[in-house]
């Protein structure tokens, strides 16, 4: 699903100003004028179900949608760990939102917090937003890169997997019972192969003890594919595998008490 098809389709009048909602007669729904990252406006529905996939303008808009379908609420205590320029709060901010980086110029707080090992003790948050250095190294494009927090030297697509994996054990245990872990990722094209981000990370969290519970505790309830934000193919290349798969988010809930020390 992209923006609405049938209202581009009729040419309208998309100047008059914010708040401004348009019904569609093709498919129902209201619909808002947004801008996104790359500049362009989109129309967008605004009553209509949250989808499964869509062109999100941005993260914040994807967010606000995970905020709808209640995956995040206003009483919750929500770490983020990977903070960066704060994008991901663009539309909704929870009231009691604590927000770490390793960066420290991009931490708010200014200290830099490895996502592997933060100081709070398990069962801390009700919500763990989880934006790690998913993209690969492959052509470097420095500017992108940045936001990403991937820019400088070239790290192995495995070193960076086994990070986030990392980062998945050690932010599991953060989670009261009944907590989501939201954990954005993709699947890319990296040195000629597909790396599979969204299985792999979803078997790792799911990887189950002698009991057949996932160590982790981590039950997947959730996907969102975000349309529309891969990088171009590099000119020159043969292509060998599908272009433009989306960015995921995936949402698990936590099934265990890891107070009692599992994991830790
Ligand atoms: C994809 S960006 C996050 C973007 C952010 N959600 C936003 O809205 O701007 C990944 C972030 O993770 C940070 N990072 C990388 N390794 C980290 C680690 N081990 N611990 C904590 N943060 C880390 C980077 O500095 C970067 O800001």
């Amino acid at each position: 699903m992209t923006e609405c098809e049938h209202l581009s389709a009729t040419g309208i009048d998309r100047t008059e100003g914010p708040g401004k909602v348009w019904r569609c007669d093709g498919c129902g729904w209201l619909h808002r004028s947004i801008k996104g990252d790359d500049g362009l406006s989109r129309m967008v529905p605004v009553d209509a179900p949250v989808p499964a996939a869509f062109a999100w303008p941005t993260n914040g808009h994807l967010i606000a949608d995970v905020h709808r379908l209640g995956y995040i609420t206003d009483d919750d205590r929500v770490l983020d760990p990977t903070y960066g320029l704060g994008r991901w709060w663009t539309q909704y901010r929870p009231p009691d939102l604590v927000a770490h980086d390793l960066n420290p110029r991009k931490a708010p707080d200014g200290r830099s917090i490895d996502f592997t090992r933060t100081p709070y003790p398990p069962g801390s948050f009700d919500v763990v937003a989880f934006d790690p250095p998913y993209k690969l190294n492959g052509t470097s494009t420095e500017a992108v890169d940045d936001q990403y927090g991937v820019a400088g030297s070239y790290v192995p697509w495995q070193e960076r997997h086994d990070l986030i994996e990392q980062g998945i054990d050690h932010l599991a245990t953060l989670l009261r019972i009944g907590g989501r872990l939201l954990l954005k990722c993709q699947d890319q094209v990296c040195s000629g192969a597909v790396r599979w981000q969204t299985i792999e990370f979803v078997n790792h969290a799911h990887e189950p003890d002698d009991e057949g519970v996932p160590i982790t505790g981590l039950r997947l309830v959730d996907r969102f594919d975000m349309l529309g934000t891969s990088r171009p193919q590099p000119s020159g290349r043969a292509q060998h595998h599908a272009h433009g798969r989306p960015s995921t988010l995936l949402v698990f809930e936590q099934t265990v008490d890891h107070r009692q020390g599992r994991l830790m």
